[in-house]
């Protein structure tokens, strides 16, 4: 018999269910050439259904999530929401329940997509970041004091624990060792101005590093690694940051590996489940059009199935995406591509036939 796969499917908002429409789609392809199977479980969940039920997630959802092998996710957000209420109580809520502390995002230019970057190809562009995600300035403490008068005072506080930063920082070593390329990790922070929190994660990564002396270790500025990343991206390998710095300086990579089209992450608890998504967000201008580039959702799709340790499958999808990337489509951009989005799915779904 088959090996079959649990997939929570949580299409969510704008043109997230769209792109996760594709996914799927490229998932049944994958699997039929396989021996391995998908049973998909759609969640409705999302600002249509909070608006129209006032329910964001519940527990029972929450629970059952955790029991699936991974789960696809399409983008959290609506228009007609007031920001903060979906992100914090469905896709943090998510991020936190389920203890999902390793965001990773690759940052890789494939060939034949642009980058804005000036004289770099695909060989200067191929490096990973490790996100922690399920504590820092995420972790949601602090508070007003005399809101909404003269003297008022916002207080937004960063929760850091050794335990949280040591599991990160050691994914992030273990992860450069098995990524076998330059073996340079690169601890980004703030050192200079945070000088408790960048403190602990300074000393945490030296004390790792004594024990992994295959790898290069090196430090920087968050602000000065964001120009790095522009004007000498071939520098990295892995690099490991907090979860806020890590949600700004992933922007930058989706950017120089060619926009929101093609960038992809994944939300991991190694011990546990993983949700992997398209990092782009809802963009509700374009729901319903056809128009919005599904390959991000793919890429997320071909995270899902490298997590569930069916690499041989993984690496076909990845081969598939890189064909139709590397002249198929005419642009990544939203309604450029020169093919509807389920024309793009179904470009990738025929690479895998
Ligand atoms: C991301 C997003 C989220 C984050 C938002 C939607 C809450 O920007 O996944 O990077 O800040 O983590
Ligand atoms: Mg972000």
């Amino acid at each position: 018999m088959n090996r079959s796969y649990r997939i929570g499917v949580i299409g969510g908002d704008g043109t997230g269910p769209e792109v996760v429409a594709e996914g799927v789609k490229v998932l049944r392809a994958l699997s039929k050439a396989a021996d391995f199977d998908f049973e998909f479980t759609k969640f409705d969940i999302g600002g249509d259904r909070y608006l129209r039920e006032g329910l964001l997630i519940t527990d029972e959802e929450i629970a059952t999530l955790k029991g699936m092998d991974a789960i696809f996710l399409g983008a959290i957000g609506h228009p007609e929401v007031r920001p903060g209420i979906l992100e914090r109580e469905i896709l943090l809520r998510l991020r936190f329940d389920l203890d999902l502390y390793i965001n990773l995002r690759p940052v890789v230019l494939f060939e034949g997509v642009d980058t804005p970057l000036k004289a770099k190809g695909p060989e200067d562009i191929d490096f990973v970041v490790i996100r922690e995600n399920s504590e820092g300035m995420y972790a949601g403490g602090g508070g007003f004091f005399k809101k909404g008068t003269p003297d008022e005072v916002a207080i937004q506080e960063s929760v850091n624990t050794r335990r949280g930063v040591e599991r990160c920082i050691r994914y992030a070593f273990d992860l450069c060792r098995k990524r076998n390329r330059k073996r340079r990790l690169t601890l980004c922070a703030k050192t200079n101005v945070l000088i408790y929190e960048s403190d602990l994660w300074r000393r945490v990564f030296d004390e790792a590093a004594a024990e992994y002396p295959d790898i290069a270790v090196n430090y920087q500025h968050v602000d000065a690694l964001c120009m790095w990343m522009i004007k000498n991206p071939e520098q990295f390998d892995v690099i490991v940051t907090g979860n806020l710095f890590g949600d700004i300086i992933t922007d930058v990579g989706a950017i120089i590996q060619g926009g929101l089209g093609i960038a992809a992450g994944g939300n991991i608890n190694p011990q546990g489940t993983a949700m992997f998504e398209p990092i782009g967000g809802s963009a509700p201008k374009y729901a319903g059009q056809g128009k919005i580039n599904p390959l991000a959702a793919i890429c997320a799709a071909q995270m899902l199935v490298a997590y569930l340790g069916e690499t041989d499958a993984a690496n076909r999808l990845l081969a598939a995406v890189k064909q139709v990337v590397n002249g198929k489509i005419k642009s990544l951009d939203a309604g450029k591509m020169g093919y509807s989005t389920s024309e793009v799915g179904d470009l990738v779904a025929g690479c895998l036939a």
